[in-house]
This record gives structure tokens, C-alpha cells and sequence, in this order.
């Protein structure tokens, strides 16, 4: 196994690692230091059925399964499928994906721990693998937020919802409009603006731009005026891993660590599929 730091303050390769089958415990845990610190791991080369995805994610915590029921993978809920391609005139998976910063589930009471995204075709075109994905650290932004801001976020919560968001993407195109009931299913929560890493201890700034609609606990405007703020500061260049994918790409980030964003550089007829898994916050 051979282990290889991003220049960003996240990011971390493993190439010589095959998790196909159940690796030893001392491995694990290697790999799951190196995941706290770095935030995200990509595990290159891999070929891994759905199960054998699922299995490797299951060692992380419980799966959830997205509310977006129309996308989970046949057979297998615990993955989502995250794709642009076109099947009976219907997309196989969620076309349009994080195409804005966010952290995935940060609108559930108790937020994901990470998830593994496994490459199964990548778009290429001219020899240059498209669609890339964005990764910020979001304990770097805090680490490096202006003190007296620091000051007066500590003690505020922010609240997170999906249904804006996904209402908003539904309005762009490329999705069916959620239930009634698939609504009631993701009521908005309440976070720590400034929160602490359930594992680590870390402090991160805990809003993103996809799911965070406003900072309770100060006037309106306020908010209105700190969020933008706020996600601007979290995703400055010097704080950004940009994963390039590879066919057989494992990677899995931290939901509590990082944000990330999907860059849409690609389209039909260059095919991009992706599963998604999704591990659960550990027991609050
Ligand atoms: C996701 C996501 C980004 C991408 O699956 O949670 O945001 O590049 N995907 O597909
Ligand atoms: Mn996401």
C-alpha cells in the first residue's frame, strides 16, 4: 500500500490497497487515521461489485438510503446512483448531483459521517477525464476565519434543508418532483454553525451553499450577510482538493470535514455513472 498527500490542506491517494475483500483490522485503522486527518481518500484501481462496495462502507458505520428513492440501484438501496445516462427516457440515476458546495445529509438530524463514491465510467474526452470533483476543508476555513467572526458564531445554530434545494434543481430540469411523503421525510434540522468532529473533535464551520438557509439567533440580515460570507471563505482556492477520476476510483470524504461540488463539463453522449454509499453519523 502506498500512501500519497494532496498539496491542499485535504486529500489523500492510496494506490496497492484492494478492497475487494475484507482488509485487516491494522489496515483499517491506518486507513481510518488517515481519513480524520485528511478528510478524503481515493483508492485507485479498484473493481468492486456492489456488495463488495457495500461491504467495505458497512466497516464505517450503518448505510442510509437516500430519500430520492427513484435512484437507488436496483436490488441494492444502500447505493444511490449518480449518473447522466439515459435509459426508456429516463435517467438511470441523479443527473445533476452537488453541483453547488454542500456536505451530503447535512439537512438530517444527525448528519453523515462520509460516503464512498465508486467510478464506474468516467466521460473522456481528447484523453482528459471530465467532470472532477471539488473538495474544501472545511476545518482549514476554520482554522483561518477572521477571530472575531469566530467569536461571534460560537453558541449559533444555522438551519439545513433539502426541500429548497432539490425543488430548485427539479425547476433547472433532469429530476421528478419528490412525494408529499418524501417531503415529510426530510423536515429542516438545526446545527452548530461551529461544530465540533464527532470523532476527532475537530472544529469545523459546519453550513454549505447547497442545504444551509439561515443562522438562527441574530437578526435576519445578518445571516443574509454572513452565510455568503461564510461559504466564500470555505472554498477559497488554497483550501481546494480537485479529485480527477479514474475508471475503478473508490473515494470516500469526510460529510463533517469537507464540502464538495460537482463540476458538469460533460454531456450524453459521454457516459458518466457513479454509486454512491452513504455511511450514518455514529449514535449522538
Ligand atoms: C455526491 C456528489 C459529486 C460528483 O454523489 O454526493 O456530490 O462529482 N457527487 O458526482
Ligand atoms: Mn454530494
Amino acid at each position: 500500500m502506498h500512501i500519497a498527500h494532496s498539496a491542499a490542506p485535504l486529500g489523500a491517494e492510496v494506490t496497492g490497497l484492494d478492497l475487494a475483500h475484507p482488509i485487516d483490522d491494522a489496515t483499517f485503522r491506518q486507513i481510518e487515521d488517515l481519513f480524520h486527518d485528511r478528510g478524503v481518500v481515493a483508492f485507485r484501481n479498484q473493481q468492486l461489485t456492489p456488495e463488495q462496495h457495500i461491504a467495505f462502507s458497512r466497516r464505517l458505520g450503518n448505510l442510509e438510503i437516500h430519500v430520492a428513492t427513484q435512484y437507488l440501484m436496483p436490488g441494492h438501496p444502500e447505493i444511490l446512483v449518480v449518473s447522466n445516462i439515459v435509459e426508456d427516457g429516463r435517467n438511470i440515476g441523479l443527473a445533476d448531483a452537488g453541483q453547488y458546495w454542500h456536505s451530503d445529509l447535512s439537512y438530517i438530524a444527525n448528519p453523515s459521517r462520509c460516503s464512498l463514491l465508486y467510478a464506474r465510467e468516467v466521460p473522456v474526452r481528447d484523453g482528459v477525464v471530465l467532470g472532477e470533483t471539488l473538495f474544501a476543508s472545511a476545518a482549514h476555513a476554520y482554522d483561518t476565519l477572521d477571530p472575531a467572526l469566530t467569536q461571534r458564531l460560537e453558541g449559533l445554530t444555522a438551519i439545513h434543508r433539502y426541500g429548497d434545494r432539490y425543488q430548485k434543481q427539479q425547476a433547472a430540469g433532469g429530476r421528478g418532483a419528490l412525494s408529499e411523503e418524501q417531503l415529510r421525510k426530510v423536515p429542516e434540522v438545526r446545527h452548530p454553525v461551529l461544530r465540533a468532529h464527532p470523532i476527532t473533535g475537530r472544529k469545523v464551520i459546519f453550513v454549505n451553499e447547497g442545504f444551509t438557509a439561515a443562522i438562527e439567533g441574530i437578526p435576519a440580515e445578518e445571516s443574509a450577510a454572513i452565510l455568503p460570507q461564510l461559504f466564500a471563505h470555505i472554498v477559497r482556492p488554497e483550501a481546494l482538493y480537485t479529485h480527477r477520476w479514474q475508471q475503478g476510483d473508490l473515494v470516500m470524504w469526510d460529510n463533517c470535514l469537507t464540502q464538495h461540488r460537482a463540476i458538469r463539463n460533460y454531456q450524453l453522449p459521454l457516459r458518466r455513472l457513479m454509486h454512491r454509499t452513504t455511511v450514518a453519523g455514529l449514535p449522538q
